[in-house]
This record gives structure tokens, C-alpha cells and sequence, in this order.
């Protein structure tokens, strides 16, 4: 079995991870002769785990929660947006040891260009963004919005001091407000963005949408359910939706692509597969 590449995703827990059946049906789709296995670790453990893992076989893997801020830490080499985001969720074995990136704003903006073409026109990207939540998450999303040249990034956060520190952290053209203080008279963002945890297992919004635009593109990175109170609101007063899954999906491309040499599609297939998973089969 000397041929078959091996990658992992670790994490503490990890058993909810989808990763497997996302590289392992790529893996079958472009009959490769590899694996990718669920290992978990816990925290204490991690570096041991990292330094070992061409003894184990391993080309390399995905890091997850809560992981990513230390394996930031302990790899030899970061790329891109690891750097900006001081966290990592892709790693991999190359010539000067273990080299690691964050693709979580890869898979963010591919998922948007892929679900709605045109979402960073140029009229959106003068228009505000609004990004609910001040987490390892927004802080992704953030680091991707200014990529693509938005113009103001508004920051709405339960606690504002979180959404305070993203601002000194990004600077310009990042502001902080509270969540209670995202009102529409207030703000006409051209896309809102969920990166909290509230809609998970069918809870509340995070946010009224009464009085935004009907044009504002409302996108929840939630995706189970795949459609969250969030988005069932707005697909209500018709604005357009985005869900969360194929963030997800897309963020895995570039893992995939350094560990076995192929840069692999997300096809229907591959969505159909996540959303039986998901119990979300129509
Ligand atoms: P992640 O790294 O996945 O983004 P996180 O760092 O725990 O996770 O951040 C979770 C985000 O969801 C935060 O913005 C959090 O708000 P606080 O900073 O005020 O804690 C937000 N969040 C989670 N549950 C919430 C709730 N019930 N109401 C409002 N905001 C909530």
C-alpha cells in the first residue's frame, strides 16, 4: 500500500466533520489511490501529532476546530491569508517542512462568484457590507471582502468590543456597531453576512431584515439547516439567498489540490452527497 496518499482532519471533537465525504468522493471521482481519515487530537497533543505526521504516513490535512489558531503556531511556514488571519486550516508537507494556509475566504468568495455571479459588482463593492458576528469566521470573511475592494465593511456584534478589535486589526475600511444598532435606517448594506453561530439547529435570526433593501443579497455561512431563519426570512421579503454549504465545499479545493495533485470540481454530485448527509434532501 506504499502508493496511497493519506490526509487527515483533525480536531477536538471531530466526529461531525464532513471533510471525509467531501476528499473521499473526489478521491473515488478521480481514481486516486489515497484516503482521507478523521483523527482527532486533543489540544495537548497537537504538536506532537504535526511533528509526527510523515511519520505516519501523511501528505497533510485540514486542521479544525479548535485547532486552527495553534497550528498557526506550529507549522514551519505559512502562506497568504494564514498570515493576516494568524490561523490555519490547510497544511501540508513540502521541502522546508510543514507549510500551512487558511482557504475558509477562498471557499467564501468562490461560493458567492459560483451561487451569484456579480455579487461584488462594482456598484455592490461602493455599497457596504454588513457581517454579523466577530468570530474566527468573520474574520475570514472580512479578510476576503476587503480582498475583493468593498468599500466599507460594517462589523455588527452582540459584543462590541470583539467587533472593536477586528476594526484595529484590519483598519480601514472596517467600522464596529453593535447588533442591536444594524438597522436599516442606519445602514443600506449591498450584502449581509451571518458568520454567527445563531440559526445552527433552527434557532432565531440574528438580525430583522424588515426595511432592508429588497435587493440586499443575504448570505448566512450557516449551513445546517441549509436554510436558516435568516435566509427563510429574506427569501420571504425576495431578496436573493445564499446559502452556506457550498463554502464548505469550496474551501476544501485547494487542500485537496496539494495533497493528490488534481484540482478537483464541486460538481452537483458532490452537493447532492453533503445534503443527504445533511437530511436536506428535497
Ligand atoms: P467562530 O470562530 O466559529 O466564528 P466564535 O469565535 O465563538 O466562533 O464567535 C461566535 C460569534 O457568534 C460571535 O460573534 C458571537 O458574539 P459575541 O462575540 O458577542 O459572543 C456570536 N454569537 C454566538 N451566539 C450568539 C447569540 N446568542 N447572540 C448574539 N451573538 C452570538
Amino acid at each position: 500500500m506504499a502508493n496511497v496518499k493519506k490526509a487527515f482532519v483533525t480536531g477536538w471533537p471531530v466526529d461531525h466533520s464532513r471533510s471525509p465525504l467531501i476528499h473521499n468522493y473526489w478521491l473515488k471521482k478521480n481514481k486516486i489511490l489515497g484516503e482521507y481519515l478523521k483523527r482527532p487530537c486533543p489540544p495537548e497533543d497537537l504538536q506532537q501529532f504535526l511533528t509526527n505526521l510523515e511519520h505516519e504516513g501523511f501528505v497533510g490535512g485540514n486542521i479544525t476546530v479548535p485547532h486552527k489558531e495553534a497550528a498557526f503556531d506550529l507549522v514551519d511556514k505559512t502562506y497568504d491569508a494564514a498570515q493576516t488571519l494568524e490561523a490555519v486550516n490547510t497544511v501540508w508537507l513540502g521541502k522546508n517542512g510543514l507549510q500551512g494556509t487558511n482557504t475558509d475566504g477562498y471557499g467564501f468568495l468562490a461560493n458567492l462568484d459560483d451561487r451569484h455571479p456579480g455579487w461584488d459588482s462594482e456598484i455592490n463593492r461602493n455599497k457596504a457590507a454588513l457581517v454579523l458576528g466577530a468570530g474566527g469566521a468573520s474574520r475570514a470573511v472580512i479578510y476576503a471582502l476587503m480582498g475583493r475592494g468593498f468599500s466599507e465593511v460594517v462589523i455588527a456584534n452582540r459584543t462590541l468590543a470583539r467587533a472593536d478589535a477586528l476594526v484595529e486589526h484590519f483598519g480601514p475600511p472596517c467600522r464596529a456597531i453593535e447588533i442591536a444598532h444594524a438597522v436599516p435606517g442606519e445602514l443600506s448594506p449591498a450584502i449581509i453576512i451571518n458568520t454567527t453561530s445563531i440559526g445552527m439547529n433552527d434557532q432565531k435570526s440574528p438580525l430583522d431584515l424588515k426595511g432592508f433593501a429588497s435587493t440586499t443579497i443575504v448570505h448566512d455561512i450557516v449551513y445546517s439547516p441549509l436554510i436558516t431563519p435568516l435566509l427563510a426570512q429574506a427569501g420571504e421579503f425576495g431578496m436573493p439567498i445564499v446559502d452556506g454549504l457550498g463554502m464548505l465545499l469550496h474551501q476544501a479545493v485547494p487542500g485537496f489540490e496539494k495533497w493528490f495533485g488534481i484540482r478537483p470540481e464541486v460538481d452537483e454530485p458532490l452537493r447532492k452527497i453533503l445534503l443527504d448527509d445533511l437530511g436536506e434532501a428535497p
